[in-house]
């Protein structure tokens, strides 16, 4: 499949669909050409969101796909969950808060990885995270 219209689309609700979901978007990544940090980098923001996704709201899905920026190529990455959503996003993208016994770093580190990162969040609607990386 050529790497332009390469898209998929993950169903998330278990420790094993974390594992796929890293894989898959290592591999998606390492054909577009980022660099083998950047690439354990994407891996890890990837773990961080899908792991809260069965942490958090137990079951959701991720989208992994290639996109464009004007002459930049990327890989974005869309988090989907019906969950019971955060009851306040600023205080959870904060290093360090976690409403469990959490590092509370999965959010905040994602962030930092990525050069967008977008989330949504409400209180019994789920939550929503966009975030993408542009190959240098
Ligand atoms: N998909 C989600 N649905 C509901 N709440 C979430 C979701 N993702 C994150 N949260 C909330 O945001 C908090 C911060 O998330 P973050 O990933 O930064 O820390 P954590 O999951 O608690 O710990 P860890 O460092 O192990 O990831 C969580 O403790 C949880 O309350
Ligand atoms: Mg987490």
């Amino acid at each position: 499949m050529p790497a332009l219209s390469e898209e998929r689309r993950l169903p998330i609700d278990s420790e094993g669909d974390i594992i796929t979901a890293r894989q898959i978007g290592r591999e998606m990544a390492s054909r577009l050409g980022f660099s083998m940090s950047d690439l354990t980098l994407i891996a890890t923001a990837i773990s961080e969101v899908t792991r809260n996704i069965v942490d958090h709201a137990g079951r959701g899905e991720i989208d992994l796909r290639v996109c464009e920026n004007g002459k930049l190529q990327g890989i974005c990455i869309a988090a989907h969950d019906d969950g019971p959503g955060i009851e306040d996003v600023e205080l959870a993208m904060q290093d360090g808060y976690s409403s469990r016994d959490g590092l509370g770093l999965g959010l905040p580190g994602s962030r930092r990885i990525m050069d967008e990162f977008v989330i949504e969040s409400e209180r019994g609607k789920g939550t929503n995270i966009v975030m993408k990386k542009w190959k240098p």
